[in-house]
């Protein structure tokens, strides 16, 4: 049986490899991201000199936590470098994530950095997307219509539900869990949900990620996109 969580670590550790001082560094969310935020703070500690932004509230306060200088991300525009988790990834370095809820913000650092490299343990590289349920943060305002113009592709939408009530996003969104289990054609349907008003953004990741770090047992795998 694998352990998934030394796993996180190691990928973690190899990506973090690549940050140097002066960069700024793009936090992802989640707890695989977790690893590599603890990761650079130790470095910042033995005095790697970085600023970073978060891709949510959880990530910007642990960085702060172990040291870390974090702007607003309202001020910067370009990112040197980001390191994220997912939830599925392929070998062509399409991904769906947003199960931790963070996709928006994910998706704006993840389009402002010059590179974004995707951490994860052995449970995650898929050859089809879809087995994961594609996150998708809907305006509470539209949650009702969005609902119904998503069960047009063929899909029965559920309602993120985290204690009994209506997840909530850091841009206080809901959530909805599209339960495709295969996605055959990913740009159409990203096309296809980026038209529906009120859907803000979709986990899916297409275009976006430029490596994959793929931990399996104490083997690393990267991944680049061929340019
Ligand atoms: C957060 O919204 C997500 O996109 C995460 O990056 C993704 O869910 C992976 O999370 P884990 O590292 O916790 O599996």
């Amino acid at each position: 049986m694998a352990d998934l969580e030394a796993e996180k670590a190691l990928a973690a550790l190899r990506a973090v490899d690549e940050v140097e001082s002066g960069m700024l560094v793009g936090l992802g969310t989640g707890s695989t991201a977790v690893y590599a935020i603890r990761e650079l703070g130790r470095r910042v500690a033995r005095g790697l000199t970085i600023t970073a932004v978060a891709t949510s509230n959880a990530s910007d306060a642990l960085a702060r936590q172990v040291g870390m200088n974090v702007l607003s991300f309202e001020d910067v525009a370009e990112v040197d470098v980001t390191i994220d988790g997912a939830d599925e990834i392929t070998p062509g370095l399409t991904a769906i994530k947003g199960g931790g809820g963070a996709l928006l913000r994910e998706k704006v650092v993840a389009a402002a950095s010059r590179r974004v490299i995707i951490i994860v343990d052995s449970s995650k590289p898929v050859a089809t997307l879809g087995k994961f349920k594609l996150p998708l943060e809907v305006i509470p305002f539209a949650i009702s219509w969005v609902k119904s113009a998503v069960a047009c592709l063929g899909v029965t939408p559920e309602v993120r539900v985290r204690n009994g009530v209506p997840f909530r996003t850091d841009q206080a969104n809901f959530i909805l869990d599209l339960p495709f289990e295969s996605i055959a054609d990913p740009q159409r349907l990203a096309l296809a949900l980026d038209a529906i008003p009120g859907v803000v953004e979709h986990g899916l990741f297409l275009n976006e990620i430029d490596a994959a770090v793929i931990a399996r047992g104490s083997e690393v795998e990267v991944i680049n996109r061929q340019t």
